[in-house]
């Protein structure tokens, strides 16, 4: 059998032979069959329907030499600096760095066309949520910059404040590792689109490129076999739309949109305000949580915003605030007695805000 290669249109050749069905984004007719040798006018109508990746028939030395031409990137691995000194994230710098590895190599099997082994993904996943199950507070690490690796660190970021919401929704363990694949895989599309830097939040995405994006994934997904959970595979799917009904591919509403997309769009949203390098939408922890708030109903389902507000608090981790006394303070985490009253590091030392009665919040420091 001829091993499957995935290339940008712009690299395919007259010739090069078409590896498996083609199916139309919308559809799902299959738009061109296996083994159909490609020409000029065919790769033509294909940029016209906005299909820029394909699987071709690879040869084996062409596939090895792609392999090592994808070089582990480095600056991937690097962590950002703590939020203060002594002040641990809730997920460890190294189960962090555990999850990229595992989730890159499965994401650059995928891209060369070799069988995916979804083990290392799986073990790394289940680590993560047993380990936050047992948190009561989170220091959320969420706004490490996605300097490089923004697929990557999006994916893991995004599944893990979906489970540390799926907790604050007392979800078991049986559904928070679907969840957690759900929202790790609910960009995958994004790796066979020519431009992946796109915004995709506050409605002034392409539609199309927003519907594109989440019918490759899901097909991917689910030809591939890595994922075979029907409800994780429509979370993929699902994950742009809406709660008012606006959303793509079905404008599905309310209730009707599978539950873990309705999670997996909130922390989406989150991470992609406070960590995309984009000057536009770079917004403090505080202000993508008010952007978000100000969605519910509308984007956004309200029983999870609940769940949402419960892990970040009114002011969420990193959230620079002036307190009462003159002195300014940098969020921790929530103290756990109300959502006004978080634990904050002033003058290096942690003041937890629940046990202080005369010391509050009086303004955030933008
Ligand atoms: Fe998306």
């Amino acid at each position: 059998m001829a091993a499957i290669e995935w290339k940008p249109l712009e690299d395919i050749k007259d010739g090069d032979v078409l590896a498996e069905d083609l199916y139309d984004g919308t559809s799902f007719k299959v738009l061109l069959s296996k083994g159909t040798r490609l020409n000029e006018e065919i790769l033509k109508n294909l940029e016209k329907r906005e299909i820029l990746w394909l699987p071709i028939e690879g040869k084996k030395s062409e596939l090895e030499e792609l392999k090592s031409s994808i070089d582990f990137d480095e600056e991937l691995l690097k962590v950002e600096e703590p939020i203060a000194p002594g002040i641990k994230f809730s997920v460890p710098d190294e189960m962090y760095r555990g999850i990229i590895t595992s989730f890159k190599d499965l994401a650059d099997q995928l891209k060369v066309g070799e069988r995916v082994d979804t083990e290392a993904v799986e073990r790394t996943l289940g680590s993560v949520v047993d380990d936050l199950i047992t948190q009561e507070q989170y220091v959320v690490n969420l706004f490490r910059k996605h300097v490089s690796g923004y697929l990557y660190k999006h994916g893991i970021n995004t599944s893990i404040l979906s489970v540390m919401i799926g907790c604050a929704l007392s979800m078991s363990r049986y559904h928070l590792i679907p969840l957690a694949k759900a929202a790790l895989f609910h960009d995958i599309g994004l790796m066979f689109l020519k431009d992946p830097k796109y915004v995709d939040i506050g409605g002034t995405s392409n539609r199309d490129k927003l519907l594109q994006h989440t019918t490759i994934g899901y097909k991917i997904l689910s030809s591939k076999g890595i994922i075979e959970d029907r409800e994780i595979l429509d979370a993929v799917l699902e994950h742009h739309e809406k709660f008012d009904g606006t959303g793509i591919p079905f404008e599905k509403k309310g209730d009707d949109i599978n539950f873990y997309a309705r999670i997996v769009q909130v922390a989406d949203a989150y991470d992609s305000l406070t960590s995309t390098t984009s000057e536009a939408l770079n917004l403090s922890p505080y202000q993508a949580l008010k952007w978000i708030l100000s969605r519910s109903g509308k984007d956004y389902d309200p029983y999870v915003l609940n769940a949402f507000v419960k892990v970040l608090g009114m002011y969420p981790t990193g959230t620079k605030v002036k307190l009462n006394n003159g002195k300014n303070g940098i969020v921790i985490r929530t103290s756990g007695a109300g959502l006004l009253v978080p634990v904050v590091l002033v003058d290096d030392v942690l003041v937890d805000l629940s046990k202080e009665k005369d010391l509050w919040i009086e303004s955030v420091v933008e």
